[in-house]
């Protein structure tokens, strides 16, 4: 085979392999192969010596194109593989915006929290301030600096979990009353919201930990009428404009003089039903005057000042707003309830 035959046939045999490559690495293979130091190409040229004067620049002509040729083609080899490989990478990665997402389950709040939170902004526009108090409490401020000493037959119906003989779990939120009135001086008006708890079983209307919003107002000149009118604000902006609510004379050793407080039953509006047992009215919260002895106690003199306070168990306003007849299901956590609201 003549020389220039050679050269022609390893520029064939470059290109048919260079079709048959799929990496980089092996075009760099194929380049060595043919066009290395010790490569076809250069094993043919070192025979140029014995070419004739005339035949030699004409092979080393050739020998260049062929060489330039081969490399042009590995060059586009080159490039097409890598423009492939990436072509491959972007449908890989190929995000489709259109599919749905995953939601995250989003939460919501509890009814109680709510409720609450619609009673604060309530009280937030009359002009009343939020105060804490604590759950573990001292038996001072849960019975005693409320007029009801160790032993006062009221106490009965408020048993609780004792700590020890002078620290308990607070049975209602007028606890809150006493530790304010003794740090501020008048006017006060302050709404205290929180757990209370009471050695209850529990049932449909019962829990041994329920939530309570405390209610005070003291001031020069405060009356009953100041307090049902605050309270029918309440129950109107909670119920409705057409909601009534009724005063029952009661009893609490905290206040003189003590009422209960109904409101007109939302089911049949007075006229009895199951829901109200008849009566008309659904009791909803006890409230007063606050007692002087308490006042005194706390260094208000009752002569120049006077004022109201409530408690309002949350449970019962809540079950009343969403129409839910089992207090229960407010602390069992079942979504299906909870997503309801
Ligand atoms: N503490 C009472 C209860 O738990 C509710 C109550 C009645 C609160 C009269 C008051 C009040 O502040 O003045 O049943």
């Amino acid at each position: 085979m003549s020389m220039k035959e050679q050269l022609e046939q390893i520029e064939v045999a470059a290109k048919q392999a260079l079709s048959a490559v799929a990496d980089g690495k092996a075009i760099e293979e194929l380049r060595i192969r043919f066009l290395g130091k010790k490569g076809e190409l250069t094993a043919i040229l070192k025979q140029m010596g014995g070419l004739s004067a005339e035949e030699r620049p004409v092979i080393g002509q050739l020998a260049n194109k062929v060489r330039a040729d081969i490399e042009a083609a590995i060059a586009e080899r080159g490039s097409q593989l890598k423009s492939a490989a990436e072509e491959k990478r972007v449908k890989e990665e190929t995000l489709d915006v259109t599919m749905p997402g995953k939601a995250p389950r989003v939460g919501k709040l509890h009814p109680l929290s709510k409720t609450l939170e619609e009673v604060e902004e309530i009280f937030l526009g009359m002009g009343f301030e939020i105060v804490e108090g604590p759950e573990v409490e001292k038996d001072y401020y849960c019975f005693e600096a409320l007029n009801m000493p160790k032993h006062h037959p009221a106490r009965d119906t408020q048993d609780t979990f004792y700590i020890n003989d002078n620290v308990l779990l607070r049975t209602q939120t007028s606890s809150v009353q006493v530790r304010v009135m003794e740090k501020h001086r008048p006017p006060i008006r302050i709404i205290s919201p929180g757990r209370v708890y009471r050695s209850d079983a529990v049932d449909a209307t019962h829990s041994p930990l329920f939530h309570q919003i405390e209610g005070l107002v003291i001031d020069k000149g405060v009356t009953m009428a100041d307090l049902k009118g605050t309270l029918e604000l309440l129950m109107k902006r909670l119920y409705g404009e057409d909601t009534q609510i009724r005063l029952r004379p009661h009893h609490f050793p905290y206040t003189e003089p003590s009422a209960e407080v109904d409101l007109m039953c939302y089911n049949c509006h007075g006229a009895g039903c199951p829901l109200c047992k008849n009566e008309g009215y659904i009791e909803l919260l006890g409230a007063g005057m606050v007692h002087p002895k308490v006042l005194e106690g706390c260094g208000i003199d009752p002569e120049v000042y006077s004022g109201f306070a409530f408690g309002i168990g949350l449970e019962r306003i809540t079950m009343g707003n969403f129409e839910i007849k089992d207090m229960r299901l407010l602390y069992e956590n079942d979504m299906r309830f909870l997503e309801q609201f």
